[in-house]
């Protein structure tokens, strides 16, 4: 079992990493916790408001890539674990911009390796650098089968590459250097504060603005998705009791197909909504595949489950009311992340014209 007194979290204003902080915040109040972020599109202040004033809560605005900001933040709080989730995150946004994501999440990654080296030196005692990367490097599964560790990487999309290199980055620092380092690898998050590019938050916002629910293909692709804090309860366990130089897949048995998982949701807003049965089914729309799109993502999770005795708290009826109240309560938080730039984004992603 590892004690830190300072962790960095990057990343930590973002969807994952405000629910990770926030939970780092209240459960360990004796450690500093230092969330590095560089407030990007996706990146908000308003999702924290709640612990922004805890005693062990520090912010910091910078980009990862940036080797002298990152170099003074080190030496300024002499982090002695580093989480790292600050990356570009959008599949659809990687096939439009693939530099920047190379730049953010692989460049960005090397950036910290350096400077965690540098800060640490040869004393390892209690250290550890954290990547915290996602099951879409390991490529696309067939019908059956899943991503277990063993699984050999071969990602598709700009994204999953940039991922991809990072995660070989760390595993080189750590057989070259000996850097102490643990990568996990999780399927697809949902609940509060996604940000409503991402499948499930854009559907309810959809339906909430009686919008067309686009959806790729067929609507025959298939995720396993997993609430955000069951994935959060993994990252601390992995940081405090997993093994250095591990690898660890987290997900948690919930593979729903596309059409399957928006149908769920319409007929729950609907019911929310005091809409007619089938209100909300037919606002579906059949829309262009995402190019090279990834078929079916299914996570092992034996491994910590067994090394480290993780499962899901959290089932996927339970996650999506949870998720879908939260959205329902929170119309302000969406109205912000949805103006200004998210309306070209949405336009531009889905050929429709700006109102
Ligand atoms: P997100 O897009 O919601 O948040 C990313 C955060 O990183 C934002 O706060 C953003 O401002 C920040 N950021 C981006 N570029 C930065 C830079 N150059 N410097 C500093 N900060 C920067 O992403 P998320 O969904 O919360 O994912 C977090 C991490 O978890 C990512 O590394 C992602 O690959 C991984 N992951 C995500 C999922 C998922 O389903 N969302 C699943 C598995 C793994
Ligand atoms: O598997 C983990 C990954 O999950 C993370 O690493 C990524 O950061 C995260 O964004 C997520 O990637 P996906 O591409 O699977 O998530 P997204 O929500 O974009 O899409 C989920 C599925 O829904 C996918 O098959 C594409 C499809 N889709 C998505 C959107 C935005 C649609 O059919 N219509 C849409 O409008």
């Amino acid at each position: 079992m590892r004690a830190f007194q300072t962790i960095l979290v990057t990343g930590g204003a973002g969807f994952i990493g405000n629910h990770l902080v926030r939970h780092l915040v209240k459960r360990y109040p004796e450690v500093q916790i230092v969330n590095l972020d560089k407030l990007t599109y996706a990146g908000n202040l308003e999702n924290l408001r709640d612990i922004e004033s805890s005693a062990n809560y520090t912010f910091v605005k910078a980009c990862i890539t940036d080797e002298e900001a990152i170099k003074g933040i080190f030496s300024q709080y002499k982090p002695d674990a580093i989480i790292h989730l600050a990356a570009e995150s959008h599949v659809d946004r990687s096939i439009h911009s693939p530099l920047e994501f190379v730049m953010t999440n692989t460049v960005g990654t090397v950036n910290l390796l350096n400077q965690a080296r540098l800060l640490w030196g040869d004393d390892f005692d209690n250290k550890l650098f954290y990547q915290v990367s996602t099951d879409e490097v390991f490529g696309s599964l067939g019908p059956s089968g899943f991503f277990n560790e063993d699984t050999p990487y071969d990602p598709r999309s700009p994204y999953s590459a940039s991922k991809a290199s990072a995660d070989h980055l760390v595993s080189a620092y750590r057989h070259t250097f000996g850097l102490p380092t643990v990568i996990s690898n999780c399927s697809n998050n949902y609940g509060p504060y996604q940000f409503p590019e991402k499948l499930i938050p854009l559907v309810l916002n959809n339906i909430r603005n009686e919008k067309p629910l686009p959806v790729y293909g067929d609507g025959s692709n298939v995720r396993d998705w997993l609430y955000v804090v069951d994935h959060v309860l993994a990252i601390d366990l992995i940081a405090h009791q997993g093994a250095l130089g591990e690898t660890y897949n987290v997900g948690g048995h919930n593979e729903h197909r596309n059409l399957e998982l928006v149908e769920i949701m319409c007929d729950l807003m609907d019911e929310r909504l005091g809409n007619d049965v089938g209100t909300s089914r037919n606002l579906i729309e059949f829309v262009r595949d995402r190019p090279g799109h990834d078929h079916r993502y299914a996570i092992d999770p034996a491994k910590i489950e067994h090394d480290l005795g993780w499962t899901p708290t959290i089932n996927i009826n339970e996650g999506l009311s949870l998720t879908i109240d939260w959205y329902l309560e929170n119309n302000l938080w969406l109205e912000n992340v949805t103006s200004g730039a998210y309306k070209s984004y949405y336009a531009q992603m889905y050929n429709v014209v700006e109102k």
